[in-house]
C-alpha cells in the first residue's frame, strides 16, 4: 500500500515510524514532514498542507491508497473532502465532520443534540454578554476562543480580569462551567459508524511542574492510566462516543478517522471538555509506542467503513511515557534556530526540528522533541523517558520533570460526590 502522511510534529513522526514498520507499506511520502521524519519516508515539504488541492494532486502523483492526515487545520480546511473527491481513501473526517474541533460553538451543539455529558456554556460575541456568562458559571473562570488555537486558545483563572482580557481578545468565546477532576484524553478511531477506542491517556497541558503556567499544546503524557475506573472507556464509549457518532451522522456528517475525546472525570462521572478531529499530541507518542497491531490495516479500515471487520487491537504489555522538550520561551514567545544534540536515539521524536544545509539539526518550533519510552510498568517507562530528555542538548530548553509522576505515586485522585 502507498500512503501518504500529512504534517510535521511528533505525532506525525511516531505515525511515520509505525506506517514504515508495517509490511503492507510499500510507498510512504510526507508532506511536509520534519528530519525525523525523513529517515523514513520521502518528503515533500513545499507542499501547503491545508491546501486541498495541492494535497489531492500529490495524493494522484504519488499513487496514493491511503492518505493520513496528522493535524487538524487540513481537516478543518476540507483537506480529506478533496482526497475522497479523487477516489482514494483518506484518515481524517471531511470538513463538516471536523468542524467538531474546529468550532467549539458546534462541538457544544452536537454534544447538546446527543445529551453527552459536558460543562454548561454560554457563547458570547461582546464584552457584556461575555461577563454576564463569566457571573452565572462563577470561578475558575474557563474562557474559549471559539476557533482553532492550538490548544493555546483556552484561559482558566481565578482572575475575572484575566478571564474578561482573553475573552476581549476572542472574536466569538465559549465561557464555560469549571469541571473538576483529573483530565483524561481518548481516542476513537472511527469509520463513520463504527468507533474502536485506543487507551486512556493522560495529556499534561500547562507548561510548569504540578500544573502551573499557561496553557500549551501539550507538554508530556503517559498511558494507560493506572488510576482510571475500570469501565472508563465502556462508558464514554457508551455515553459520548456512540451518541457523537449517530449525531454527526444524523446531520450528514460521518465522523471518520480520530476522534479525540478530551475527559475531564468528575464526581458526576466523565464529561467532555473538548472534541478534536485527530490523535492527540503527545498522546499519540505513547499510544503509538505501545499499539502491535499493523497501524496502515487500522487507519485504512477507518477509512474505508470496514472497522467492524477489523481484528481486536492488540497492546503490548507495560506503559508508555512522552516528555516534550520545548525551545525557550514557549509558549509565549518562541526562540528558535537553536543547535539541537542528542536527537538519534531511539524514542526522541522530532517535533519542531529543522535541518540546516551544513546538516545541523536546529529548533524550528515551540516543541522541539517527543522523548518517549516504554517500561515494563510506568516508573520504568518513566525513567527511560527522562533518560531520553537528559541526553539532549538545546540552549535554554523547557521540560516539565513531572510527567505521569503522580499516576506513579499513586496520587491521581477523582472527586467524589
Ligand atoms: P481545550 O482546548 O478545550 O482542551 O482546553 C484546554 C485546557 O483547558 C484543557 O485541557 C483543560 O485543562 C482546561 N479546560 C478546558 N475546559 C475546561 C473546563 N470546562 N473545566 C476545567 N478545565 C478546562
Ligand atoms: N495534547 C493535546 C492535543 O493534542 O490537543
Amino acid at each position: 500500500m502507498r500512503v501518504l502522511l500529512l504534517g510535521s510534529g511528533g505525532r506525525e513522526h511516531a505515525l511515520a515510524l509505525g506506517l514504515a514498520d508495517d509490511e503492507a507499506v510499500t510507498r510512504l511520502v510526507a508532506a511536509p514532514g520534519n528530519p525525523g521524519i525523513a529517515e523514513v519516508a520521502e518528503v515533500r515539504p513545499d507542499v501547503p498542507v491545508t491546501d486541498p488541492a495541492a494535497v489531492a494532486a500529490l495524493a494522484v502523483d504519488v499513487q496514493a491508497d491511503l492518505v493520513v492526515v496528522g493535524p487538524e487545520a487540513p481537516l478543518v480546511a476540507g483537506v480529506a473532502d478533496a482526497v475522497r473527491a479523487k477516489g482514494i481513501a483518506c484518515f481524517g473526517p471531511g470538513a463538516a465532520a471536523a468542524r467538531l474541533e474546529g468550532s467549539k460553538a458546534f462541538a457544544k451543539e452536537v454534544m447538546g443534540a446527543a445529551g453527552v455529558p459536558t460543562a454548561r456554556s454560554r457563547t458570547a460575541t461582546d464584552p457584556d454578554t461575555a461577563a454576564e456568562a463569566l457571573d452565572e458559571f462563577g470561578p475558575p473562570y474557563v474562557v474559549k476562543d471559539d476557533g482553532l488555537a492550538a490548544g493555546k486558545g483556552v484561559v482558566v483563572t481565578t482572575d475575572r480580569d484575566e478571564a474578561l482580557a482573553h475573552a476581549a481578545t476572542c472574536a466569538q468565546v465559549v465561557i464555560e462551567e469549571y469541571l473538576d477532576g483529573p483530565e483524561v484524553s481518548l481516542f476513537a478511531i472511527c469509520d463513520g459508524t463504527t468507533a474502536v477506542p485506543l487507551l486512556p491517556a493522560q495529556d499534561h497541558k500547562r507548561i510548569g511542574d504540578g500544573d502551573t503556567g499557561p496553557n500549551t499544546g501539550g507538554m508530556g503524557a503517559y498511558a494507560p492510566l493506572p488510576w482510571a475506573p475500570p469501565d472508563l472507556v465502556a462508558q464514554v464509549m457508551d455515553r459520548i462516543v456512540h451518541p457523537t457518532l449517530a449525531e454527526m451522522a444524523r446531520r450528514g456528517a460521518p465522523y471518520t478517522g480520530a476522534l479525540y475525546v478530551g475527559l475531564a472525570l468528575t464526581a458526576r462521572g466523565p464529561a467532555v471538555v473538548e472534541f478534536n478531529c485527530r490523535l492527540g499530541d503527545p498522546e499519540a507518542q505513547v499510544e503509538l509506542a505501545l499499539l502491535q497491531t499493523p497501524l496502515t490495516g487500522l487507519l485504512h479500515a477507518a477509512a474505508t467503513g470496514a472497522l467492524a471487520s477489523h481484528p481486536p487491537l492488540r497492546w503490548r504489555p507495560g506503559a508508555a511515557v512522552c516528555v516534550v522538550v520545548a525551545s525557550s520561551g514557549y509558549p509565549v514567545a518562541v526562540r528558535t534556530g537553536d543547535v539541537i544534540t542528542g536527537a538519534e536515539r531511539p524514542g526522541v521524536l522530532h517535533a519542531g526540528t529543522a535541518r540546516r544545509e551544513d546538516g545541523s539539526l536546529v529548533s524550528a518550533g515551540g516543541r522541539v522533541l517527543a522523548c518517549t519510552a516504554t517500561g515494563a510498568d510506568l516508573d520504568s517507562a518513566r525513567r527511560a523517558a527522562y533518560a531520553l530528555v537528559d541526553g539532549v542538548g538545546l540552549v535554554g530548553s523547557q521540560h516539565r520533570t513531572d510527567i505521569a509522576l503522580a499516576a506513579v505515586r499513586g496520587e491521581v485522585r477523582i472527586p467524589q460526590r
